[in-house]
């Protein structure tokens, strides 16, 4: 019965042949570590924040008036309301700790390099539309952090020359941040950034599966047809999109290899989940900042103006530098520079594995200058925090100037024909 439904509907739209193509039957290379769990992980916080999202959208108002006292309400009177919203509010945070651990792993394995430039490409957009959609998120419990936050940002657009001030108009639909303001972010909140993640993410997975995954030894599992004697090649099922163009080597099927070992790491993840939620559901002040918990208030500035700790690296580089303008425009430049990190990395070797000493250092103190950015962003400034600060940012776009220079003539190990592990 169930299989002459599968084949009705198989003919008339590939269900089966997606399936196998994308899960069941996609060669993974063998060695998958750690830092492979947060592709699937991201999934699942994505899916958190979307369906949480449509059960609060239920009780939420999005007006100046009402939309404080109807969190209060989703809080205190709608059943397991609190759940959700602290559901949503965790996950947001959450999000970015898995993204910022996926897009780790893509920088220690070259997972960016040729030929997954536009792989990485859609992750920096998606990255962006999560940005976008955290930013306007947060504005939307109409607690006074969010008035002021939103106030600090979206004045920062005033400082486009000739433009500058129509398109902040524009942006917040008033001459100030008001209610006309929440209800276009509530707008894109909840309909239209949330369509365009979904829609980029489809397309992330389709490039990866195009190009097949990079592994942690930065091997390719996929050789050229006829070039791997039989009794070399992989003896699994794989779909034939793959082996009709490529001898596989060293790969496993996804399902049910992959699939398993992920479910083991998601089960783990919400154990965690669920224990910073239900014990420190305002993380520690991170996730929720106290002046949240009062109503915008247009005429009380809260005396430190912070974002949620994940903004935090990109307001240091805005904060440190004086000028406003140009403030903004290091900001935005320290997120252009990761769109295009596949082009500053001139080398041909992938994996931190195969790659010279100096490039491991360079990572390292990227990664350090990249947190001490993101504490930074969550403390009030003082001469000593700004000092620090520029140092950071020396690091953080010293990064990628260093590996530009560096990476043509770099000093590798020979990148093993195949995988190892
Ligand atoms: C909603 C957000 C995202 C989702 C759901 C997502 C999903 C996935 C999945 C399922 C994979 C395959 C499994 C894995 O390799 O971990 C993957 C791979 C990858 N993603 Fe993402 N991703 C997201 C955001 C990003 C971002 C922001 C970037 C970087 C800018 C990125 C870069 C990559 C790269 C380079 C790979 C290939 C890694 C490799 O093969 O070594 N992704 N992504």
């Amino acid at each position: 019965m169930l299989a002459n439904l599968m084949a009705w509907i198989d003919k008339r739209l590939p269900v089966t042949d997606a399936w196998n193509k994308h899960l069941a039957q996609y060669p993974a290379p063998k060695n998958f570590n750690f830092w492979y769990i947060f592709g699937s992980l991201a999934i699942l916080v994505l899916v958190n924040q979307l369906l949480t999202g449509i059960w609060l959208t239920m009780d939420y108002n999005p007006s100046g008036e009402g939309a404080f006292a109807s969190i209060e309400y989703i809080m205190r009177d709608v059943d397991y309301g609190w759940l959700l919203r602290y559901m949503h509010s965790t996950g947001a945070s959450a999000f970015f700790v898995v993204i910022y651990m996926h897009m780790f792993r893509g920088l220690m394995y070259g997972s960016y390099q040729k030929p997954r430039e536009l792989l990485w490409l859609f992750g920096m957009l998606i990255f962006l539309a999560l940005m976008a959609e955290a930013f306007m998120g947060y504005l939307l419990p109409w607690g006074n952090m969010s008035y002021w936050g939103a106030q600090v940002i979206i004045s920062l657009f005033g400082a486009i020359p000739v433009i500058g001030d129509d398109l902040t108009l524009w942006i917040r639909g008033d001459y100030v941040i008001s209610g006309a303001t929440l209800n276009r972010f509530f707008a894109l909140h909840v309909a239209a950034i949330p369509l365009v993640l979904v829609i980029l993410v489809f397309f992330h997975i389709l490039a990866l599966h195009e190009v097949g995954s990079n592994n942690p030894e930065g091997t390719d599992i996929k050789k050229p047809k006829g070039s791997i004697p039989e009794e070399e090649q992989s003896k699994f099922k794989f779909h034939k999109n793959y082996t009709d163009k490529y001898d596989i080597v060293d790969a496993i099927p996804f399902h049910p290899y992959y699939s398993v070992k992920d479910i083991m790491y998601v089960v783990a993840f919400i154990f965690i989940f669920c224990w910073v939620m239900f014990f420190h559901p305002d993380g520690g002040g991170y996730f929720m900042e106290a002046p949240n918990f009062e109503p915008a208030n247009g005429l009380k500035t809260p005396p430190h103006i912070a974002p949620v700790w994940y903004f935090g690296p990109f307001y240091t580089i805005l904060r440190i530098i004086p000028s406003k303008g140009i403030g903004a425009i290091g900001m935005f430049a320290a997120i252009i520079v990761l769109f295009l990190l596949p082009w500053f990395d001139r080398g041909v070797v992938k994996s931190l594995k195969s790659r010279s000493k100096l490039h491991t250092f360079n990572l390292i103190q990227f990664a350090i200058s990249f947190i001490v950015l993101g504490v930074l962003g969550t403390k009030a400034p003082s001469p000593m925090n700004n000092m620090i600060g520029i140092i950071a940012a020396f690091g953080y776009f010293g990064f990628f100037v260093a590996l530009w220079f560096y990476s043509k003539n770099e000093k590798t190990k020979p990148v093993p024909e195949r995988v190892s592990g």
